[in-house]
Parts: C-alpha cells; sequence; structure tokens
C-alpha cells in the first residue's frame, strides 16, 4: 500500500505528464509554427498566478481506432478560471498538441462545465481555439459534443460577454461556436476559419483557393466580416482581449467599469470648430472627432478593416464606457449600405445587451442607391439597424455633426427611436433628402421652363440649403434637444451620460422581438 507521501508524490507526477500535453516533441512543433501552447497562451492571458485549473485528469472514453491506447491527460484542452485586471472570468485553451486539439466527448464536457459556471456565477467567458474541429474516431459523439457547446453559447449571449480567439485551425460546424460569441480574435497568419475547407472547395467548386485566402484573418476581417479584430501575434491578441474586457460588465446585471480619468470633462476642443468643411460634398474625418472628444488614448475600435463607412468601437467618457457609432465621411461619403447596417445594428445590440449607453455621431447622406444594394436586401438589412436602435433601452446620446438625411435620420438614435439627448452642431442638415435631388424634384418645372436652367438651379440650391438644411427646424420642434458649438461636444455628451447614468427603459414583456434577420 502507498503511504501518504507517495500518493502525494503520485499527484505531483500525473501534474507534470498534464503539464506536457501531447509531449514535448509536439510543443516543439506547435512552437516552430509560431503558434504558443495552451497554457502559454493562458499564462499571457490571465493575471499572474490567478489561474484555478478544472478537470486536469479528464480523458476520453473512447475505444475505438485504438484510441484506449492514447488517453491523454485534460483531453486536449485547458479549462479553469482566473482573474483578468482583478476580475473574474472562464477561460478554455484548447491544446492542439493532443489530438490536434480535435474535440469530443470528455473535451466538451470540460468547457459546458466552465460556461455553466460562468453563467450561473456571473462572468465573462473567452475561448482560445485551436482546433482540427470534430476528432474524427469519435464519430457523432463528437458532433453532439459541438452542439452541447453552441447551445450554452446562446443561452449565455447577452447574459455573460462571450469572447473568441481563434488561433489556429477552427473549421467545419466548429466555426459557429465563435460566430455566436460577442468577438472573434483573430491573428495574421497563423489562424483559420471556414466551413469547407480548400480540398472540398476544390471538389465541389473547382476554385484553388489557399487556407489564407479562404479563410485567414485578412479575410474575416476586411472581407466576411465575421472577425472584429486581427492581430500581428498572439501576445497582442491576448493583451488586446484583455483591454477589451477593461470596457464591459461582468454580466447583464451589471455595471460596466468606471476608471478614474484624468482628462477634464470640460476640456473644449478649439479645431472641432473647424473640422467640417465649408463645402457639405468634403469629407473629414470622423475618428479625428472620436479622438478629440473621448477621454485620451480610449478609443477601441472593433471591426477597424470592415464597412469603414461606419466607425464602431468602446471609449470612455470622464471614465464612463460607451460604445461609439459614427458615419465616416471619409468612405463612401458616410452612407448606410448593407455591411454598415449588420455591421452597427449587432454592435448596438452589443452594447444594449450590457448597459453600455450608445453615442452616436452621424453624418449620413442616406441610404445607398444601387441595384446591387436593392437586390442585396438593403430593406431587410437597413431594417436590423433601425430595429436594434428602437428596442435599445441604455442611454442614447446623439450628435448630428452635418448630414441626417431621409430614413437614415430615423434610424441613427434619433429622438423618435428614443433617443434620450440629441445635439446637433451647426453644420447640420436635417432634412428629407440632400439638397441636390430635393431641388431637382420639387423645382423640376421651375427648372426646366426658366431662361436659364441653371442659374435657376443654382438659385434655387442656395434657398433650399438655407432654408431646410440647417438643425433649426429639428430644433424648433425638440427633434433636436441643443445645438451646440463643436468645441464643447465632449462635455456636452459627458454630462449627459451623468444625467443618463440611472436611466431605466423597458420595452413591452414577450419572449424575444423578430430583428428582420
Ligand atoms: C482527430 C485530428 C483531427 C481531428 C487533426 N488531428 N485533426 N485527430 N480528429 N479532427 C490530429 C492529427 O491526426 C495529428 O495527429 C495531429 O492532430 C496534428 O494534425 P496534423 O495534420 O499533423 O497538423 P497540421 O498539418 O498542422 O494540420 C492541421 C489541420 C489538419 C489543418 C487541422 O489536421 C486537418 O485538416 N485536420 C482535419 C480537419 C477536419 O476536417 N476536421 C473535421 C472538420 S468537420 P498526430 O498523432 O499525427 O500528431 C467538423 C465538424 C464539426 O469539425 C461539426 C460541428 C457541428
Amino acid at each position: 500500500m502507498k503511504t501518504t507521501r507517495e500518493k502525494i508524490e503520485e499527484l505531483r507526477q500525473l501534474r507534470e505528464q498534464a503539464l506536457l500535453g501531447g509531449g514535448k516533441k509536439r510543443i516543439e512543433a506547435q512552437h516552430k509554427k509560431g503558434k504558443l501552447t495552451a497554457r502559454e497562451r493562458i499564462d499571457l492571458l490571465l493575471d499572474p498566478g490567478t489561474f484555478q485549473e478544472l478537470d486536469m485528469f479528464a480523458t476520453h472514453r473512447s475505444t475505438d481506432f485504438g484510441l484506449d491506447e492514447q488517453k491523454i491527460l485534460g483531453d486536449g484542452v485547458v479549462t479553469g478560471y482566473g482573474k483578468i485586471e482583478g476580475r473574474l472570468i472562464y477561460v478554455f485553451s484548447q491544446d492542439f498538441t493532443v489530438f490536434g486539439g480535435s474535440l469530443a466527448e470528455a473535451h466538451a464536457e470540460k468547457i459546458c462545465k466552465i460556461m455553466d459556471l460562468a453563467l450561473k456565477n456571473g462572468a465573462p467567458v473567452i475561448g482560445l481555439n485551436d482546433s482540427g474541429g470534430a476528432r474524427i474516431q469519435e464519430g457523432v459523439v463528437s458532433l453532439g459534443a459541438y452542439a452541447d457547446i453552441f447551445l450554452r453559447n446562446t443561452l449565455a449571449s447577452g447574459v455573460v460577454p462571450q469572447i473568441s480567439a481563434i488561433l489556429g485551425p477552427c473549421a467545419g460546424g466548429a466555426v459557429y461556436s465563435p460566430a455566436i460569441t460577442d468577438f472573434i480574435f483573430m491573428v495574421e497568419g497563423t489562424s483559420h476559419m471556414f466551413v469547407t475547407g480548400p480540398n472540398v472547395v476544390k471538389t465541389v467548386t473547382h476554385e484553388e483557393v489557399s487556407f489564407e485566402d479562404l479563410g485567414g484573418a485578412t479575410v474575416h476581417n476586411a472581407i466576411s466580416g465575421v472577425a472584429h479584430f486581427s492581430m500581428p501575434s498572439e501576445a497582442e491578441c491576448l493583451r488586446a482581449i484583455r483591454t477589451l474586457l477593461g470596457y464591459l460588465p461582468a454580466n447583464n446585471m451589471d455595471d460596466p467599469p468606471l476608471l478614474t480619468n484624468d482628462d477634464p470633462a470640460s476640456r473644449a476642443d478649439e479645431d472641432l470648430d473647424d473640422i467640417v468643411p465649408d463645402n457639405p460634398n468634403r469629407p473629414y474625418d470622423m475618428k479625428e472627432v472620436i479622438r478629440r472628444i473621448v477621454d485620451r488614448g480610449s478609443f477601441l475600435e472593433v471591426q477597424e478593416q470592415w464597412a469603414k463607412n461606419i466607425v464602431i468601437g468602446f471609449a470612455r467618457f470622464n471614465g464612463r464606457p460607451a460604445g461609439i457609432i459614427a458615419q465616416q465621411p471619409m468612405n463612401l461619403a458616410g452612407v448606410l449600405d448593407i455591411n454598415a447596417s449588420d455591421k452597427a445594428a449587432r454592435f448596438v445590440r452589443f452594447c444594449d445587451c450590457f448597459n453600455i449607453p450608445i453615442v452616436t455621431l452621424e453624418d449620413v447622406p442616406g441610404f445607398l442607391p444601387g441595384v446591387g444594394q436593392e437586390h442585396g436586401g438593403i430593406i431587410r438589412h437597413g431594417a436590423k439597424l433601425l430595429f436594434a436602435y428602437c428596442e435599445a433601452t441604455v442611454p442614447k446620446v446623439t450628435v448630428i455633426t452635418r448630414k441626417a438625411y431621409g430614413g437614415a435620420y430615423d434610424v441613427m438614435s434619433s429622438k423618435h427611436v428614443r433617443g434620450d439627448i440629441n445635439y446637433a452642431w451647426p453644420t447640420a442638415e436635417i432634412a428629407v433628402m440632400g439638397v441636390d435631388g430635393a431641388v431637382n424634384i420639387i423645382f423640376k418645372d421651375e427648372i426646366e421652363h426658366a431662361a436659364d436652367s441653371e442659374a435657376k438651379r443654382a438659385e434655387l440650391v442656395a434657398y433650399y440649403q438655407e432654408k431646410f438644411a440647417n438643425p433649426y427646424i429639428a430644433a424648433a420642434r425638440g427633434y433636436v434637444d441643443e445645438v451646440i458649438e463643436p468645441r464643447h461636444t465632449r462635455e456636452k455628451i459627458i454630462v449627459a451620460l451623468e444625467m443618463l447614468k440611472n436611466k431605466r427603459d423597458t420595452n413591452p414583456p414577450k419572449k424575444h422581438g423578430n430583428i428582420p434577420l
């Protein structure tokens, strides 16, 4: 019989064995690919010494295909809980050195266990994905195991923040777990996501494509809009996840963390008075506006490379986190199109789930015209953004910097869709449509019958511009609460958010709405 000391020694040896995962050779191979191991990633992600591992000795129960001879402690995933900036989070980290990080029964049970704990205790879940997908040897059990995770992802959505990092392959149905989570991070060159890989694509469609061109970080950040952040290295990716969490509450019953701030709340910025060009058709950089009004250095842009005509991201106003949605006149004149609508709608809904106030900076000439947009369903996609703003009950502060035309005026957090405080700069143009289009329609006959049509047109454009392209008609009706000098925008947003901090608003009781997906 073993002595107590021997039993403790046995435990230590088992732990040593588990820490090695798939063994030294496979760890070296992982490093050679420029990738960290599952445990190295957790060490970088969490505050030092806070990780508490669960199920270190879990193993599969399969006997097919010789698996009974290959039981590896932990079954290819490291799971547990720890802290980021002193706040509780749950984490799973797939270990590619064990069966290629493939997912099966025991592996999934470990992930489900921490997800259940996260839901009960109200803390974010971070998934570090690096997996060959469903473990082929365990067959349909692997598929069921995935579905167990998808269900939990869905039930946890809107209750605790869920963040996915793709740090290697993520293929087949496996992509749908990250896809249900709130944010996806990818690493340039080493992470790939696709429903069917290059070989299947070649067989079915005869297209030849590399892993990178099919589902690399650039593809999903710039083209498909599946991912939200693209990072040059794993270390930067894990650091960025820490930064993102700094804006988020632990759960839907919690408030986002308030930080101390040394950027004066009343800081005026005179340069903002000159940022909107005299010519309304000339662009300016809305990101410059954002940088100047938020707490210095606090803007974290989300989906920076996709649908650049709308900018979304988190920032702080006097230490208080907010989500920013802003048109970008530098790109497609800030028009609302299919991708911009999808991008902003999902972000509005995220903020609303997690009690994060929404600040909207508006300069929108309208929805993008065109056969491609109409046939692509701009009606359906634009409706998502409208729906998202309408249902959002978090504090909503809007600043119209220039154009607010047509349906896009209504959509972008207008008073009518429960915008709480709506400001306009003196440069705001709030009207049914842009000056040129409006004049061509309502003065069609006068222009046609004038002796000098062009002169008449110019005269009517000037008249319309003067009469309608300003904020005062909307202000006279209370659609705009205050016309403000651009230089005071920061202070005005801060006082509004402060005033709204205890806002309570509700929607009628229902199972859930039917957002036009
Ligand atoms: C079991 C797997 C595996 C899997 C990889 N391995 N994927 N074992 N099930 N799905 C094992 C390999 O046998 C190998 O074991 C080790 O992991 C490393 O794999 P390599 O191929 O040597 O690595 P690499 O060259 O880097 O290629 C990685 C890879 C490739 C691109 C992921 O392994 C691959 O294509 N795997 C299959 C991917 C796949 O089709 N999965 C099923 C997708 S469908 P040894 O012992 O040699 O080290 C799916 C459905 C989910 O996931 C449905 C959910 C609803």
